[in-house]
């Protein structure tokens, strides 16, 4: 299954990703790293890969619905079956969605549907809550709002800053994005714009995690 990745930071999913293809155990071919910022330390980890890399910015008083439109576009041409957003902090607009209607996935660093948007385990730890964790789902017009295809689970310690949660939540990113690429490409998991499926149709099989 060819797969783009797109990207804004540090790019350790895509590591993740990388060294599960490595592995064997994630049956994806990266055929492109698309990238918001051009400094993206993800992006040179592509590089030093091989991996085709794009940039598509988006500066301050940019055209929003220009970028989508060259996104979609940059995107479209790497061909890919799936689309993974490990990291990419920018909503994504029509020309995608539509585009590629639920052939998009995001991981998330909170329990969806608790915590969307750009700081999950600060808002967790602001929430009390003793169990947070991450969410792999399809992406929709919204903030992190998609169906869920598995969540992983760590405790919040007593201890911890944001910084120590997420990094807990990490450990099981790199272990469940790999895992669900994996059953997609598969057809252990069955993605439609409208909800998630087993392949024999039940619904609601799906939405336990896979097995990680
Ligand atoms: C991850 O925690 C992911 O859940 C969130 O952004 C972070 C990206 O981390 N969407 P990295 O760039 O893959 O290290």
């Amino acid at each position: 299954m060819n797969a783009v990745v797109l990207v804004s930071g540090r790019g350790s999913n895509l590591r993740a990703i990388c060294a599960a293809i490595d592995a064997g155990t994630c049956d994806a071919n990266l055929v492109g790293v698309v990238s918001d910022r051009k400094g993206a330390a993800a992006l040179q980890f592509a590089e030093d890969r091989g991996i085709p890399t794009r940039v598509v910015p988006l500066r301050k008083g940019d055209d929003r619905e220009l970028w989508n439109t060259r996104l979609a576009a940059e995107v479209a041409q790497l061909e890919p079956e799936l689309i993974v957003l490990a990291g990419f902090m920018r909503l994504l607009g029509p020309p995608l969605l539509e585009r590629f209607p639920g052939r998009i996935i995001n991981v998330h660093p909170a329990l969806l549907p608790s915590f969307p948007g750009h700081s999950g385990p600060r808002d967790a730890l602001d929430g009390g809550v003793k169990i947070s964790g991450c969410t792999v789902h399809v992406v929709d017009s919204g903030v992190d709002t998609g169906p869920i295809i598995a969540q992983a689970a760590v405790p919040v310690l007593a201890d911890d800053d944001a910084d120590s949660l997420h990094a807990r939540i990490q450990i099981q990113e790199h272990r469940l994005l790999p895992c669900v690429i994996h059953q997609i490409a598969t057809g252990a998991i069955a993605l439609d714009p409208l909800r998630v499926r087993a392949p024999d149709g039940d619904a609601t099989r799906s939405l336990t995690a896979p097995d990680v």
